[in-house]
């Protein structure tokens, strides 16, 4: 890949480095709030096979919401599309990743897989059909990232259960929708889980490359899902990735792309990339402020992206 380099990524590093300090760290889930917050990392995984890294890349930390894009795809892959879509909507919420608002208006049926309503929605589907739900998805993100010591924080997940006023609610008004099958905490206990999942910046960047290579994960022979489901799901990543900041996301940045309050961001370029960056301290959206203006600074270097 010409100009892209691990001198590049430093540069970058160095760049947003001074805007450390300028958002607020997760504190909603107390164990997330104890996070160093002065910490930075990009890791670039091209579909040549080579990884070019920065900063913190090799630090792992909390994944939560970039689970949300896994879990979904392994609901894609044990679910006819239309057991899915009768669940959940495919349209941009344009509301905080955790509100209730709209979900009364709309009966029930949340507007996108990556909202906590969307993902408990998949999370109740995959409790339906798969033994171990959690246990199914680090298989996959083990397979994926070729790192087979990635584990859950058993710390990380505790403390969520214990401050899960809202999710709980949440699911509980789907339940009244009859939108919800299983039992509530039982569901909430594997989405826990899953979003405590720790990992780093390159072994992100390597388990997304699947969506960089038309659902082919780079250096694996077999393919993960179709060429089609693959378009699919960067679509709903481009429109709702970055819930109610999708927009100017794809303004500044042009990747399609999923973020977690853990404060990493995961995006890929079809056909070239698939990149991960992290920052623990948040904007006003729940998204990694440091990581948005890396990941910015990466499409301007490059001058590559989706559009
Ligand atoms: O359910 C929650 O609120 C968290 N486990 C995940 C939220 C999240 O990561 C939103 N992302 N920016």
């Amino acid at each position: 890949m010409k100009d892209l380099s691990n001198e590049m990524l430093q540069e970058i590093i160095s760049e947003v480095k001074p805007l450390i300090g300028k958002g607020k760290v997760a504190d909603y889930i107390p164990a997330l709030a104890q996070v160093n917050n002065n910490q930075l990392g990009i890791a670039v995984y091209t579909l040549d096979g080579r990884i070019y890294h920065a900063g913190d890349a090799s630090t792992a930390f909390s994944i939560q919401s970039i689970s949300k894009a896994l879990s979904l795809t392994l609901a894609l892959s044990v679910y006819e599309e239309q057991e899915v879509w009768s669940r959940v909507g495919k349209e941009p919420s344009g509301q905080a990743f955790n509100s209730l608002v709209q979900l009364e208006l709309e009966h029930g049926i949340p507007r996108n897989p990556f909202i906590n309503a969307g993902a408990l929605v998949i999370s109740d589907l995959l409790a339906d059909k798969l033994i171990t739900p959690r246990f199914s998805l680090m298989e996959l993100i083990r397979h994926l990232s070729h790192n087979p010591k990635i584990q859950f924080d058993k710390g990380v997940a505790r403390s969520e259960f214990k401050h899960s006023a809202r999710n709980s609610a949440i699911a509980y008004l789907m339940k009244d929708y009859d939108n919800f099958k299983n039992q509530v905490e039982t569901v909430l206990k594997d989405y826990f889980q899953a979003c405590s999942i720790k990992m780093n910046c390159i072994d992100l960047a390597k388990t997304f490359s699947f969506l960089a290579n038309r659902g082919t994960p780079v250096g694996h022979k077999e393919t993960l899902i179709s060429p089609k489901m693959s378009k699919q799901i960067n679509a709903l990543l481009a429109t709702c990735g970055l819930y109610d900041e999708a927009g100017d996301f794809a303004y500044r940045v042009g990747m399609p792309g999923k973020s977690g309050v853990g404060g990493g961001i995961i995006a890929v370029i079809p056909g070239e990339m698939s990149i991960c960056v992290w920052s623990p301290e948040l904007n006003e959206s729940g998204n990694s402020l440091a990581g948005i203006a890396a990941l910015e600074l990466l499409t301007n270097k490059l001058s590559r992206s989706i559009f």
